[in-house]
């Protein structure tokens, strides 16, 4: 399959808006993460959408809607929070988990009952589904259990030849997934971490509890979101988070954990593999120059989460074989980095005194 680069004038968004109504799929930018789309109420572009990434189809997808009247011809009940919500944080990086209507066909919903829903504000995402008439499913574009993509250069390294056209509308802003917050519990809960923090949450709709498996990851135990259960975000060479024992950042500890990675390079390095050390930029002066990918900045979680994915996936470009990350615990968003990092390193972390 021939795969076309598009842009994000109107003309391309018409050609793209085209192939989704003829069932194809179509990768896009959201605020997040590119996603890749294709009709949200046809069991045929799901399956496909499955099939490009490679991925379980247990793993339920997220709908895409341009107008929150799209929310009512999908969810079969709408509390009154969930509209508190939409009217906070739509269209934005937040995803709501409802009760599904028959329409919506199990191929999306992974089977469940219930159906993912959220409204995105990048401007294409908007114009593509308001163009084609078509409530979009788009997991994150890339194949399955690679780092999600943050420009369309990684999608087109995933998805190239596997989909019919890629929305090239350069970096996207956020650089991690949705928050997903379920309102089918008997309390509204955080499914997935993300840029809308539980606080944000909690100022307008009040007690918001976090889902277990996410603060305690258990293998017997299912999360509330399927695709939390899968590894995810990880690069091909072995990742590990090396940290202080004690979390409050002082200077000692700083260089504790610089002379632990150090000593671990040093070893990998004899043992004749390529090594890479994942640090904030801060950090980058203490680590050998030709082997430091620097990972934002301290106390400036928006700046991490935007160079989370690429500097994984930057990881495997070089063909990292062992991969050392400090904490990048830092910020509002520390919690949703965290939250990542630690799945792409199938929660492997040394702590350091
Ligand atoms: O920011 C985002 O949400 C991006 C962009 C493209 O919008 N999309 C994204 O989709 O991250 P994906 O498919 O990579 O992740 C969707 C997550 C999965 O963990 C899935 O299990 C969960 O949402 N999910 C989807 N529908 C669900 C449902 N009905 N109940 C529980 N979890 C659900
Ligand atoms: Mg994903």
């Amino acid at each position: 399959m021939n795969t076309q680069i598009l842009t994000t004038d109107n003309n391309d968004i018409q050609i793209a808006a085209d192939i989704l109504r003829k069932g194809g799929l179509v990768a896009f930018p959201t605020e997040t993460v590119y996603g890749l789309g294709g009709d949200a109420l046809s069991p045929e572009s799901s399956r496909k959408i499955y099939a490009a990434k490679g991925r379980p189809s247990d793993n339920p997808l997220i709908v895409h809607i341009a107008d929150t009247s799209s929310v009512y011809d999908i969810a079969k009940e709408v509390p009154d929070i969930a509209v508190s919500l939409m009217e906070a944080f739509w269209p934005g990086p937040l995803t709501i988990i409802l009760p599904k209507k028959d329409i919506v066909p199990d191929e999306t919903t992974g089977g469940l009952n219930t159906v993912a829903i959220r409204m995105p504000s990048h401007p294409a995402a908007l114009a593509l589904i308001r163009e084609s008439g078509v409530l979009i499913a788009a997991p994150s574009a890339n194949t399955s259990g690679r780092p999600s993509p943050t420009t369309a250069e990684h999608v087109s390294e995933d998805m190239t030849g596997r989909i019919d056209a890629i929305i090239d509308g350069g970096p996207v802003g956020i650089g991690i997934e949705s928050t997903i917050i379920s309102l089918v519990e008997d309390k509204p809960t955080i499914l997935r971490p993300g840029f809308i923090t539980r606080k944000m949450l909690e100022a307008v709709i009040g007690e918001v509890a976090i889902d277990k498996t996410l603060i305690e990851p258990d293998p017997n135990i299912r999360p509330k979101a399927p695709g939390m259960k899968y590894t995810h975000y990880a690069p091909s060479g072995d990742l590990t988070i090396v940290e202080a024992e004690d979390s409050e950042a002082n200077e000692k500890q700083v260089s504790s954990v610089a002379e632990a990675i150090n000593q671990l390079y040093e070893n990998g390095v004899t043992q004749g593999k390529k090594v890479i050390i994942l640090a904030p930029e801060e950090h980058s002066s203490l680590y050998p120059e030709d082997s430091v990918i620097t990972v934002g900045s301290i106390g400036e979680g928006v700046t991490v989460a935007a160079r989370l994915y690429a500097a994984l996936r930057e990881c495997d470009r070089i063909e990292a074989e062992l991969i050392y990350s400090e904490s990048l615990d830092t910020g509002e968003l520390g919690g949703a980095i965290m939250n990542r990092l630690l799945k792409a390193a199938g929660h492997k972390v040394i702590y350091v005194k």
